[in-house]
């Protein structure tokens, strides 16, 4: 499609004018005009291939699926808020079940659900009722969260200490507490110079000299990403490595916390990541393609068990927020689950997926790209500087972000990362589009990717040490 872009000192100006704080200072931003399926328009009629399903891994069954706005529309009709300290709501009992049904493994049909509002909100109410039922069994000593290095689980104090990622967490550093971290599971770059499966998973092994070092009666929990987003672009567990962390946990009596918060409800091919790692977790933290971005909804699953243990206290779940159990994202998270099963959504994902991952494989002729990774829809590539030795670009290069400008300017939305080498260093890209693509959609999105991919090249080729030039995105 072509169309006039506004200049950039025009859209500068523009943005001048309005009193709100985005993500980037320098980047002028499009004004989103509408969506439709996988494409988004801005209001030049520039149309985007939604290639990271938003920020990211959220718009799953795409833009414009009126069962789940008119779903949103029926209920706000009827009562679009209501005091969860006074009343329950048909959408949040029926969503409850829903979830209840479709939970992995043991925790199928023996589990509850608790709503919040955030992936930040879930992961932090999964460490809260860690904590509250390690308390309520007599054991108060135990409060130690033991995490990864390369992870990400949100974006508030709480989470900041659980993550792995550096360069998100310096500024913080001192507000924070801490976890420890054991190293990812990362075969591209292993902690340990080995491969799998000859490894032995060291990487899984770690928790346990981690638990030991510690001592068990300090260990609460240990968090994981299934498969990891934002911090190693799509990283799944090798094979066997869940099995390892849940018979160490089972050991120490620790509860293993799985972050699914980008990874559930159909992107890898099944509700939720760990019923393909065959491995039932204690508490799962989810949100994201729950509401699929048409409303904010997040939810924490736990065993019975767990809850049936501070319900025996007596003392209410210490947690919440005021815009918790919201019933008009509770309705758009039914429409949502729904939809996802009324259009087989979940084996496009797989089938799609497959697909996909073999197209990105292509991208391995380029020069800079180092490793290609993925399951299901959760899709991502990473960059380097010398594919022999691995070598990642300096940061200051920010040569995902140099891709990511370059796809945006040819209509495609990607979503760049960092930190995969050491938490500062590595430039990955998360390619994640919407369920509902089709093959030549995904056809038509590599085509834009390795493009932009080629130009970045091209113009790394010219860059010259900052002090000489900058390189504005
Ligand atoms: C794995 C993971 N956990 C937690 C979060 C936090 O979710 P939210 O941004 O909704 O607070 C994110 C967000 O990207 C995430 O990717």
């Amino acid at each position: 499609m072509t169309h006039e872009r506004r200049p950039t000192e025009v859209v500068n100006a523009i943005a001048k004018q309005h009193p709100v704080v985005h993500r980037s200072w320098s980047r002028p931003r499009p004004v989103i005009d509408y969506g439709e399926g996988i494409y988004l328009f801005d209001q030049d009629g520039k149309r985007y291939i939604d290639g990271s399903s938003g920020t990211s891994v959220i718009a799953n069954i795409g833009q414009g699926v009126w069962s789940v706005v008119e779903a949103m529309y029926e209920q706000g009709k009827r009562v679009s808020f209501a005091a969860p300290h006074v009343f329950t709501n048909e959408p949040m009992l029926k969503l409850g079940q829903m979830v209840k049904e479709r939970a992995p493994g043991n925790l199928r049909d023996n589990c509850r659900i608790w709503f919040s509002c955030t992936g930040s909100n879930a992961v932090d109410d999964a460490v809260r009722l860690a904590r509250q039922y390690a308390v309520a069994r007599g054991k108060p000593m135990k409060y130690v969260v033991v995490s990864r290095w390369q992870q990400f689980h949100g974006n508030d104090l709480g989470a900041a200490g659980l993550a792995g990622h550096t360069a998100r967490r310096r500024l913080l550093y001192p507000m924070f507490v801490n976890s420890p971290h054991i190293p990812p599971a990362y075969c591209y770059r292993c902690p340990f110079g080995d491969s799998h499966p000859d490894c032995g998973l060291k990487c899984a092994l770690a928790l346990e000299t981690m638990i030991r070092q510690i001592g068990e009666e300090n260990v609460m929990a240990f968090v994981a990403e299934p498969v990891v987003g934002a911090a190693l672009a799509s990283l799944p567990a090798p094979e066997g490595y869940f099995e390892v962390i849940r018979d160490i946990c089972d050991r120490y009596g620790v509860l293993l916390i799985v972050d699914e918060v980008m990874t559930a409800w159909g992107r890898l091919g099944a509700w939720f990541a760990m019923e393909q790692y065959g491995v039932t977790p204690d508490i799962i933290a989810t949100s994201k393609g729950l509401t699929a971005g048409y409303t904010p909804l997040a939810c924490t699953i736990a065993a019975e068990e767990i809850w049936q243990v501070i319900e025996d206290t007596g003392a209410p779940f210490m947690a919440g927020h005021t815009m918790s159990e919201n019933p008009v994202s509770c309705a758009a998270a039914v429409a949502t689950l729904e939809y996802l099963e009324a259009t087989d959504l979940i084996s496009n994902s797989k089938e799609v997926g497959a697909y996909l991952l073999e197209r990105l494989r292509e991208l391995l002729d380029l020069d800079i790209v180092g490793d290609v990774r993925g399951r299901g829809l959760m899709c991502g590539l990473e960059f380097v500087k010398n594919k022999e030795t691995k070598e990642p670009f300096p940061p200051e290069l920010k040569v995902c972000g140099l891709v990511f400008s370059e796809a945006l300017e040819r209509g495609l939305i990607t979503f760049p990362c960092t930190g995969c080498v050491d938490g500062v260093a590595g430039d990955m890209m998360l390619v994640t589009p919407p369920l509902i693509i089709t093959q030549e959609q995904i056809d038509e999105m590599i085509d834009i990717f390795k493009e932009s991919i080629k130009a970045a090249q091209a113009r790394l080729a010219d860059w010259k040490p900052p002090s000489e030039q900058k390189i504005h995105y």
